[in-house]
């Protein structure tokens, strides 16, 4: 059995959780390795509607180990919170088969508060955050003041770290972002009690994950957000703070490069994106709103309404390269029954000349014209069909011009947002 990397190929919520969640019967273990709680990935199992947002999509499947990484950033009490929903709800969340790495860093309330003010500041360059505290967790690692979760469960050591950075962040805070202060006693009082809580998990993610595969283990790596949210080859600045690409899949756990055999890409059948930035192919007015309806497009973690837009087939090229994508899972086919056309963007032209690469800058990609090629859509209601040949032939058609434009061949295609409802295409599960 391979290890391979699920990575969304567009800007996040492609479906990574459903897909995940069905293919994590097929591995040993299932780790997250970067972003946080800005994640928002929904799993329907019947009735049951499930978002899980730092847990790894494969802790619905108790007899799996879920792993999160140290590229991973954590909001304690938000964890916490979900650990014991999900126990709540009948699952297992405990220390035999949830790790979390001690080197993960710690969302604290100042990131928050710095991200929440500098997003009520910004006006107009505003990147349309989650909120949750990511970029500036994210910079307080690359910027030698983090809190990691192995200074989160030793008090003395989470005073120290916390003396030696919370005035300068307070007074960025205060200072620069006109924001209130934040209290040390009162949040280390608070965030000890987390790390109380949250000792039986940690561990040395590194060394269970190199374990695990000396003794022939195999291992998901779950990616959140998507490639073009990734914060080097995403539409910069309107991207996330992680690598949220297959590459970030090493340093965000412990493993080498050399451990991965296979990176399959989630891609709607459609494109969406939340927050602000460049989108070349939105539809916008009622053919847009038509789109969100039919697939209730509405963000998992903060309800915001998503844009939405037609299959960007040159940007999932790209996406492709940069990530090795070998196989593609499409989602949401079936939103599109009953729409007389579909258009599928194929190409950029800037200034009248077409782009033989993606544009690396969000001022040139708010400008390019998007090239269409139009296809005959379908009227059916296709959330039965579980063979491709059971699919009409518009849809069939559709599905060839996404592999022939991308040219990555096709894993599965989703028509329903349960278990259940999924074409298989090609298998990916055997190692070469
Ligand atoms: P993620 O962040 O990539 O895991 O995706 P989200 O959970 O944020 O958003 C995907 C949404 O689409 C969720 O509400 C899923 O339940 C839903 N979904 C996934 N696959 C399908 C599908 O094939 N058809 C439909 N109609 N909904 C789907
Ligand atoms: P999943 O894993 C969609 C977007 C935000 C914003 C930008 C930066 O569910 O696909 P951040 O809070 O990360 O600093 O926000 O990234 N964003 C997502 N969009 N799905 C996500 O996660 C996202 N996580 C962040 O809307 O535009
Ligand atoms: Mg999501």
């Amino acid at each position: 059995m391979p290890n391979v990397v699920v990575i969304g190929a567009q800007w996040g919520d492609e479906g990574k959780g459903r897909i995940v969640d069905l293919i994590s019967e097929k591995v040993d273990i299932v780790v997250r390795y970067q972003g946080g709680n800005n994640a928002g990935h929904t799993i329907v199992i019947g009735e049951e509607k499930i978002v899980l947002h730092h847990l790894p999509s494969g802790i619905l499947r108790n007899d799996k180990i879920s792993v999160i990484g140290n590229g991973v950033v954590i909001d304690p009490k938000v964890l916490l919170q979900e650990i014991n929903d999900l126990i709540d709800a009948g699952y297992d969340a405990d220390e035999n088969n949830l790790r979390i790495s001690d080197r993960a860093h710690v969302i604290m309330p100042y990131h928050r508060a710095i991200d929440l003010a500098r997003e009520s500041t910004n006006g107009k360059s505003k990147i349309g955050t989650t909120g949750r505290g990511i970029g500036p967790v994210y910079e307080d690692k690359a910027a030698r003041r983090g809190i990691k979760i192995a200074d989160l469960i030793d008090p003395d050591s989470l005073s120290d770290r916390l003396k030696n950075v919370l005035d300068e962040r307070n007074s960025y805070l205060t200072k620069v972002l006109g924001g209130d202060p934040i209290n040390f006693d009162e949040m280390f009082s608070e965030y000890s009690k987390y790390g109380e809580e949250l000792k039986k998990y940690s561990c040395d993610v590194s060394k269970l994950l190199n374990d695990s595969i000396s003794q022939g283990k195999n291992i998901l790596f779950e990616g959140a957000q998507g490639a073009l949210l990734d914060v080097d080859f995403g539409t910069y600045p309107y991207v996330t703070s992680s690598s949220a690409g297959s590459g970030g899949a090493s340093p965000g756990t412990g493993v080498s490069p050399t451990t991965i055999d296979t990176v399959l890409g989630i891609a709607k059948a459609y494109t969406t994106r939340v927050g602000e930035g460049p989108f070349p192919t939105e539809i916008s007015g009622e053919l847009g709103e038509k789109l969100r309806k039919a697939g209730g497009e509405f963000g998992a973690t903060t309800g915001r309404p998503r844009r939405c837009g037609w299959f960007d087939a040159f940007a999932m090229k790209y996406a492709a390269q940069i990530n090795g994508i070998s196989s593609i899972a499409i989602t949401k086919l079936d939103v599109l029954s009953g729409f007389d056309k579909i258009k599928v963007c194929v190409g950029y032209k800037y200034k009248g000349e077409e782009l033989s690469s993606f544009p690396s800058t969000s001022h040139v990609l708010e400008e390019i014209e998007p090239i269409y090629e139009v296809m005959e859509g379908w009227q059916e209601d296709i959330s039965d069909a579980r063979v491709i040949s059971e699919l009409p032939i518009q849809a069939r058609k559709y599905l060839e011009k996404l592999e022939e434009i991308t040219g990555v061949s096709l894993y599965t295609v989703s028509v329903g947002p349960s278990r259940e409802k999924i074409i298989f295409l090609n298998e990916i599960f055997h190692k070469t």
